[in-house]
């Protein structure tokens, strides 16, 4: 498991923002919705594509991955709509020192 790596300043994610931090290997999106943090890993479930590409919903709380239209739900990783039927692994976050954190603790 690794420590938790530094995002961005919490003003640089503002609501309804999102950006792409990397733990070692792994890409992980992390998202504000609302003043709260969400991280996921920055890959679809259905094929090998990265979902920060696609568009968020903040009303929803729902990421569209731009490639074939799967839905996930960003709080948790579910996915909601086909051709995704795996979720995606989710991470936690933290605020601390006036910045964002996450880490990949598979
Ligand atoms: S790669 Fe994301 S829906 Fe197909």
């Amino acid at each position: 498991m690794s420590d938790w790596i530094r995002v961005c300043d919490t003003g640089e994610l503002l609501p309804g923002e999102k950006t792409v931090a990397w733990d070692g290997d792994t890409p992980i999106l992390v998202v504000n919705l609302d003043g709260e943090y969400y991280a996921l890993e920055d890959q679809c479930s259905h094929e090998d594509y990265e979902l920060s590409a696609g568009e968020v919903d903040p009303g929803a709380a729902t990421i569209e991955c731009t490639l074939h239209g799967a839905k996930f739900d960003l709080r948790d990783g579910r996915a909601l709509c086909a051709p995704a039927h795996a979720p995606v692994a989710k991470f936690p976050v933290k605020v601390e020192d006036g910045a964002v954190w996450t880490r990949d603790d598979r």
